[in-house]
């Protein structure tokens, strides 16, 4: 059940009028506060502390309602029965939504032919997280991995294959599509060096950057040759970073189409534009303005064609919204970037609207910050460079490695690396998503504190009590709650709230942070009130493995939506 909402929502029957309900920090006084004293103090023409004593009694008669106290100016806290809360506590499990949501979710954006580095880290963690939730919360997100694979990087990659291979028949005008070339395959290692070699070329070099715009717009425009090796190259480079994100366990994709799906709707695109004149000529380019009078800050326009005839990335990131609009027509629209791209999703989301190809309301972008290492800039690797996903995946794998070692255990690779990626995606989650974060491999992997191998550590302990007991979990009929199993059964319930508000709020944070209190309820429940003890009462002991079974399956659905797996042991 989902308890705040019961209570906010059969308060407000009671007193007829909407009244806040709030979630004291320290619970000890109430598990809920009401402001509705200072809301209908307005209207009584009553100081808010008169108007609470006259609440008071009223919110009494709730049958749910333990206690009334009266609070400040005029809060009023409320305590809840424990034979309600031991009546309706259970595991959570999907939601219904009345009006469920259709949300496309883009998020991940990868490039092809370049490998996954720190700045997909957040992207991924978070647009996952957010993905799990929005579908347990009973809404329809559908995900879209937008990959980055028509736009310049292709043409640099094309012209560095050039560089290195230029005889082969790709390049050659008498070019045959229809012939095999099966044998010109690369290694995903050596594709995803490429990349970076050739744009670190083309910054020298204007003549191999100019070659490789021109290689882009007639890779655009059809050209057989450049179109025959981008076939080749995508599915190695699809197939890297598929490996990726199964190790990143993430769930796969609903759609990996991206920006070449897209441009498909030029044409379609280009009329929209033309017929409501949004398109003008710029120095032999073609503009979108969408600049407002009312800017203070500088507004550049969108570019829909550069000088070269090329479709860049705002443009068919429109044709994007158009595509998804014909076919998902979602309610929403979410993009899940680097901060650093704000401005571009701006220009994006007023010349959609401008177009009425999609309203402005609808689309959002969510901006994240970066993640730096112990200098304050961003992370690099020891060798200076700009670190790889999987780099950093080893490097902290390398820590837990450390750790388990000097505690003299004895994990299996397996556990290892489960408890890697939770100290990984844990962390990442924790962290509010729009500030930057420093990252610390040493830190992340402590098995106290708030990591994830902490949250992993509390659930394989529950499992593993669950697991010994012998005999059956019983939901308690009459029961004295002691203060820790109540503050754990309360917590239990307010699982779904959570939930929808971190939705609500685009806070993947609350849901770690969630799961952490849950833990830290967890083990003082486990020290302070013993399960498996032979001196415990046998109708105690059932009943408390009744609690410990729905912190368990609370704490391992939490787990699940931040895309974390539980070992075995630990
Ligand atoms: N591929 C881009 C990058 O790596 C992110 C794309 C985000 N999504 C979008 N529709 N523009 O920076």
């Amino acid at each position: 059940m989902n308890l705040y909402k019961y209570v906010s929502d059969e308060i407000n029957k009671k007193l007829g009028f909407e009244a806040k309900l709030d979630v004291p920090k320290n619970r000890d006084f109430g598990d809920f506060s009401t402001n509705a004293a200072m809301v209908g103090a307005k209207n009584a023409g009553k100081n808010p502390r008169e108007l609470a004593n006259e609440i008071m009694p009223k919110l009494q008669e709730l049958d749910f309602v333990e206690n009334v106290s009266i609070a400040g100016p005029g809060f009023i806290n409320i305590k809840i029965k424990d034979g309600f809360i031991l009546k309706n506590a259970a595991a959570p499990k999907p939601m219904t939504n009345e009006t469920p949501l259709t949300i496309d979710m883009d998020y991940g954006a990868y490039n092809v032919a370049k490998s996954l580095h720190i700045g997909h880290l957040r992207t991924s963690i978070v647009g996952d997280t957010l993905n799990r939730i929005l579908r347990f919360i009973g809404h329809k997100p559908i995900s879209y991995n937008h990959m980055g694979d028509w736009g310049r990087s292709m043409g640099l990659v094309i012209a560095w294959f050039q560089k290195l291979h230029p005889d082969w028949p790709f390049f050659k005008p008498d070019f045959n599509p229809n012939g095999d070339y099966s044998a010109y395959t690369v290694s995903a290692e050596e594709l995803n060096t490429y990349y970076p070699a050739a744009a670190a070329l083309a910054k020298q070099s204007p003549a191999f950057m100019e070659t490789a715009q021109v290689i882009t717009a007639e890779l655009q425009r059809g050209h057989p040759g450049y179109n025959a090796l981008y076939n080749i190259y995508m599915p190695i480079s699809l197939a890297s970073m598929n490996d990726t994100i199964k190790k990143l366990n993430i769930l796969p994709f609903d759609n990996d189409l991206g920006e070449k799906n897209a441009a498909q709707y030029e044409e379609p695109v280009e009329k929209i534009l033309r017929a409501k004149n949004l398109i003008e000529q710029s120095d032999g380019a073609e503009i979108i303005v969408v600049k407002k009078d009312t800017d203070n800050a500088p507004m550049p326009p969108l570019m829909f064609r550069n000088s070269r005839g090329a479709c860049p990335y705002d443009a068919t990131d429109i044709m994007a919204i158009y595509y998804r609009k014909i076919t998902d027509n979602p309610d929403r629209i979410i993009y899940l970037t680097d901060a650093r791209q704000s401005l571009h999703f701006e220009q994006l989301f007023r010349a959609a609207d401008m177009a009425d190809i999609y309203p402005y309301e609808k689309l959002e972008h969510i901006g994240y910050g970066t993640i730096n290492g112990s200098d304050g800039k961003p992370f690099k690797t020891r060798d200076g460079n700009a670190a790889e996903l999987n780099d950093i995946i080893e490097l902290v794998t390398e820590a837990v490695n450390d750790r388990v070692k000097e505690s003299g255990k004895a994990l299996d690779q397996e556990t290892i690396d489960t408890i890697a990626l939770a100290a990984l995606k844990f962390n990442d989650l924790t962290h509010d998503l729009s500030s930057d974060y420093i990252f610390d491999p040493t830190s992340v992997t402590s098995f106290e504190g708030k990591t994830g191998p902490y949250i992993l550590y509390t659930a394989v302990r529950l499992n593993s009590v669950l697991k010994r007991a012998h005999i059956a979990a019983q939901k308690p009929e009459h029961f004295d709650l002691s203060v820790e199993e109540r503050n754990l059964l309360i917590e239990i319930m307010d699982f779904e709230h959570m939930l929808i508000s971190a939705y609500e709020n685009r806070a993947t944070d609350m849901i770690a942070n969630y799961a952490y209190d849950l833990c830290q309820l967890t083990n003082n429940f486990y020290h302070n009130c013993p399960i498996l003890r032979d001196d415990i009462d046998e109708q105690v002991k059932a009943g408390r493995l009744y609690i410990a079974r729905l912190a368990f399956d609370t704490l391992a659905t939490a787990i699940d939506l931040m895309g974390l797996k539980i070992p075995t042991e630990m």
